[in-house]
Parts: structure tokens; C-alpha cells; sequence
């Protein structure tokens, strides 16, 4: 199918390079804007690693999405002045509230959250980004409505 014919093209890309592994990996995400799970058995073949090999690569760096991207993205700041001003707490309670964890998306394809690192807006810390719209001192009214918003 067509996931085939583009991942092709990616290992045919980056035959005979040194530790390709994660270059073919960001390519995919970079193609696809996720890594399918369909992926996974042909570039463990075309590498000679098992499929859990190029999991665990997957899992370890963090970097790599499962799951397509959701209508939504919320990021949130995880960057020092946001932490000091209770980015933690934010962090978990959208999580809880979102039941999923850091570049994860939610099952019906609402809203992806991931992490970001300073977005300039120390000074209104905890920051968001919700969609690319930067949004600071995210209390728990604040968080509410962007919740509401992000799962609209
Ligand atoms: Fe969060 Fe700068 S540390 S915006």
C-alpha cells in the first residue's frame, strides 16, 4: 500500500548510512507525522533488528509519535521558570484529565499533548501552547477552558 511505497523510498534514502536507525525513524515521522506500527516489521528487516529493537529505540528518545497527531496539540512549557511556578502539578493534572501521558494522543484523535521548552513567556509562567497560540499563567480556570477548547 502506500505507508509501503513512502517507507520504501525513506530505507532506499538511507541505504548504506551508519547507525540509520534514527534518521529513518525521524523521516518516517517527518512523512507520515507519527510512526505506524505497519512500519515497524519492514525497517527491523531492512536493518536486521528485531521489531522490539526498534521499539525500544522508539520508546527510549521520546521523540517519536504512535499515533497520528490530534486535532488538537497542546503543549505545555517544562522548562525551569514554569516548573518553579507549578508546571509539574499542570503537567499531571492534564494528563489525569486527558488519560494519556507526554506524546500521546487521545483515543477518539482530540488532542495530542507534548512537552515544550521555554516558549518566552517565563514571566506569565505556567505557559501553554494550544495550537500554536501561546497562552500564560495557566490557573485552574484557565486550564479548564483550554481543556474544553482542546477537546472540542
Ligand atoms: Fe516556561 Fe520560559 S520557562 S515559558
Amino acid at each position: 500500500g502506500e505507508v509501503t511505497a513512502r517507507l520504501q523510498d525513506i530505507l532506499a534514502a538511507h541505504e548504506g548510512l551508519e547507525g540509520p536507525l534514527l534518521p529513518i525513524l525521524h523521516a518516517v515521522q517527518e512523512s507520515f507525522g507519527y510512526v505506524p506500527q505497519d512500519a515497524l516489521p519492514l525497517i527491523a528487516a531492512n536493518l536486521n533488528l528485531s521489531r522490539a529493537e526498534v521499539h525500544g529505540v522508539m520508546s527510549f528518545y521520546h521523540d517519536f509519535r504512535e499515533q497520528p497527531q490530534g486535532r488538537h496539540v497542546l503543549k505545555l512549557c517544562r522548562a525551569e521558570a514554569c516548573q518553579s511556578m507549578g508546571g509539574d502539578a499542570l503537567a499531571e493534572r492534564v494528563k489525569h484529565r486527558l488519560g494519556i501521558d507526554w506524546h500521546q494522543t487521545t483515543p477518539d484523535g482530540a488532542v495530542t499533548l507534548e512537552p515544550v521548552f521555554c516558549l518566552g513567556l517565563c514571566a506569565c509562567a505556567p505557559a501553554a501552547l494550544v495550537d500554536g497560540r501561546v497562552v500564560g499563567r495557566v490557573d485552574e480556570t484557565r486550564l479548564e477552558a483550554l481543556l474544553t477548547e482542546v477537546r472540542a
